[in-house]
């Protein structure tokens, strides 16, 4: 047993080492407080719109963060489809009709929705994303990407990814999309029954007849899908 008549709680040495550290557990608090009050004050100052575009440090840091929480294993992955005509086709099209909304036929994020989200959708032709393993771009599409407009696609149990791996060979082209290529996806967009009937409508007009209640589609603004 130790003569010492103090507990180790009492000891000076050891209330000491604790009291140093309390203080730099407490400065570290205040810290981080006022840093999260600074975050929440410039919120509340600049608003939550989605029109605007993120800073730099949120771009870094969430793009970073992103990277960290893909798995090292995972982000080796090689897609495993080999680069033929027939399945860049099949990912062209799947593009058209899943993708395009958002990211544009070609890739460029310049639609109605995509320029306005909060991230926008990226220039997917430049290099931040063509520098993306297969595997990275697997876990993104495949997942989603949390508080981004991004969604999760495919089969969420990940045992059918061949649609994904298509999809992953058409970004990969997207650098060199054709206009021929671009003319064809345009035939593939979704269209809304509103937009059908419009395009009827000026066929119609273009035809001659003037079988329309509605005033001629021309005034109406177009849908923009680049
Ligand atoms: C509703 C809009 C929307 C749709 C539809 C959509 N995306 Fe996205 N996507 C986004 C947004 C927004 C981002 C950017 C997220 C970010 O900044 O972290 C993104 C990012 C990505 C990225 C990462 C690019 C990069 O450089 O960070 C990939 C890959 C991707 N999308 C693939 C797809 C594929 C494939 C489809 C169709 C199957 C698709 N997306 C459909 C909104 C969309």
């Amino acid at each position: 047993m130790s003569n010492d008549p103090l507990t180790d709680r009492q000891h000076p040495n050891r209330t000491g080492f604790v009291r140093r550290h309390l203080t730099a557990f407490a400065t570290l608090l205040s810290i981080f407080a006022c840093l999260g009050g600074l975050a929440g004050l410039w919120i509340i100052a600049h608003g939550v719109s989605a029109r605007d575009q993120p800073t730099v440090i949120e771009k870094v840091l969430a793009r970073t963060l992103r990277h960290l929480a893909i798995p090292l294993e995972n982000r080796r992955i090689n897609n495993p489809l080999p680069l033929t005509p027939e399945l860049l086709a099949l990912g062209r099209m799947h593009w058209a009709d899943h993708c395009a909304t958002c990211h544009g036929n070609d890739g460029r994020g310049q639609t109605e929705i995509g320029r306005n989200l909060y991230p926008k959708a990226p220039d997917m032709t430049l290099w931040a994303t063509q520098k993306l393993t297969d595997g990275e771009m697997l876990a993104i599409i495949r997942n989603g990407i949390r508080l981004t407009g991004m969604p999760a696609w495919g089969d969420a149990s990940g045992h059918d990814d061949t649609q994904n791996w298509e999809l992953i060979h058409f970004i990969r082209h997207l650098p060199k999309v054709t206009q021929e290529e671009l003319g064809q996806m345009k035939a593939m967009n979704p269209v809304s029954p509103m937009e059908r009937k419009e395009e009827q409508q000026e066929d119609a007009f273009l035809n001659g007849s003037d079988a329309t209640d509605s005033p001629h589609p021309s005034a109406v603004k177009k849908k923009e899908k680049p």
